[in-house]
């Protein structure tokens, strides 16, 4: 008797297990941890981490002339304008690096300043790039250069851009004259920022330049970066094989809003294979979306991990960003874009990337928030998956802030604040925050250990 009461009491606890870990499941079916177990300074760093910020051209530098200007006439969007008039006071900004303890700064190459109009081009531009470059070097600072960074000069626009296989030529002569200026000094390149937000926001959502939507058009910029990352990076490996070069990615996550929905599911996985998986098997095999690309493959020294969140996907989503509406986890706090903050996807994304098999640098990581209310906290939890993925025995060999300082954040204008400094665009005072503060004493506390 008291064996039959044993088993019943073991199944029935059984059950009851089970039953709790589907209805848990049922709730998120995407990892997601006890914050409030996790000890966050619990936090160690190898002695040869860099530690970086990272920023872009278009979005700080300041009057510009290129596809990003004249898109936000036309589309009558708020004008970067002066941006942080990064043109002239790079100098000081570059003093911020230092007194934050800096150690890398990812920025990007304006091509519309250095080839404003086709085959004139502006060496004072360049050379100013290049004393930015001597300045950095100088700070003990690693120089991390991009070389498209979502903005170019107009007449390319003209061309047709990515969207036309013959005008990668005209990419590679501008990235080939960057580099034979600067490679003498710059060890780190990165080809292309976020090929697919690149290729969606311009071509599926028309948030971006050049405005369009089209499917067709989309899988064509995207196929056409993948080409133009690896024309360059073959060319520039063939002029000096030493240097390092890699592209940024976005690396978004798609999970579905209802585990159990027949179609949330299908469309999560469709979009992460569009996104994510399809940009990878292009690097791994030389294939990419029903092309084959075969200067692609095994075309990167290391790969730049850009993480922001995940998206939840159901049965309505998005055809433009007007459309945009991010779900959350009930537990999940939003940030001030409206998507959620998920430092959990920030390890599944360098566990996506990991095949690839070359080093990982953190080339992109923050948040949108102009209280400073979440960043401190987005900004531990972020740094605590890196140092744990490490510990694992991923080799993760830096991390960048996003960003330096608030800056021009694309369609949104200035109402995004990713900024570990807040710039007061009336005056363009920077000052620090809290978070950038924080940062600053993890970067300390790392080092002196
Ligand atoms: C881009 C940045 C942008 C940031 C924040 C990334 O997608 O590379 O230019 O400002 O996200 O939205």
């Amino acid at each position: 008797m008291w064996e039959y009461l044993l088993i019943s009491a073991i199944s029935g606890l059984i059950a009851f297990k089970l039953a709790l870990i589907l209805y848990r499941r049922r709730k998120y079916p995407e990892p997601h941890y006890e914050w409030g177990n996790i000890d966050l300074d619990e936090i160690s760093f190898p002695d040869n981490f860099l530690w970086g910020a990272a920023t872009a051209a278009h979005q700080i530098e300041g009057n510009l002339s290129n596809n990003w200007t004249a898109h936000e006439e036309k589309k009558n969007l708020e004008k970067s304008g002066e941006a942080c008039n990064h043109w002239n006071l790079w100098k000081d900004d570059f003093q911020m690096l230092t007194d934050l303890g800096l150690t890398s700064y990812r920025f990007s190459i304006e091509w519309s300043r250095l080839e404003p109009e086709e085959g004139s081009w502006n060496n004072d531009a360049l050379d100013v790039y290049s004393q930015m470059i001597d300045d950095l070097i100088s700070r003990g600072i690693r120089p991390t250069v991009t070389l498209h960074h979502f903005s170019h000069p107009v007449w390319w626009e003209e061309k047709g851009g990515f969207a036309d296989e013959n005008n990668l030529n005209d990419f590679l002569n501008y990235s080939e004259r960057v580099f034979d200026a600067l490679s003498d000094r710059v060890d780190v390149w990165c080809t292309i920022n976020e090929p697919t937000v690149f290729s969606t926001m311009g071509y599926t959502l028309g948030q971006f330049p050049p405005g369009k939507r089209s499917i067709r058009l989309t899988l064509k910029v995207m196929r056409n970066l993948m080409r133009g990352h690896a024309m360059v990076y073959r060319l520039l490996k063939s002029k000096r094989p030493d240097v390092r070069i890699g592209i940024a990615k976005n690396v978004t996550l798609f999970d579905p809003l209802n585990r159990w929905s027949p179609i949330d599911w299908p469309v999560s996985r469709l979009l992460d294979w569009l996104w994510n998986g399809a940009w990878r098997k292009g690097i791994m095999t030389g294939k990419m979306l029903f092309a084959k690309i075969p200067e692609a493959k095994d075309s990167l020294d290391f790969v730049g991990l850009n993480y922001y969140t995940h998206f939840l996907t159901g049965l309505f989503m998005p055809t433009s960003t007007e459309e945009l509406e991010f779900a959350k986890r009930s537990h999940e706090v939003a940030t001030e874009f409206g998507y959620p903050m998920y430092a959990e996807g920030f390890r599944r994304a360098i566990e996506f990337i990991a095949p690839l098999n070359v080093p990982i640098e953190i080339t992109e990581n923050g948040v949108a928030d102009a209280q400073d209310s979440l960043r401190p906290e987005h900004l531990k939890r972020h740094l605590w998956i890196i140092s744990e993925a490490i510990k694992d025995g991923y080799d993760i060999r830096s991390y960048h802030h996003w960003s330096l300082m608030d800056n021009f954040e694309w369609a949104e204008g200035y109402s995004m604040r990713f900024g570990l400094h807040e710039v007061d665009f009336n005056t363009q005072e920077r000052t620090l925050r809290q978070s950038g503060e924080l940062y600053r004493s993890i970067i300390r506390n790392s080092t002196s250990k």
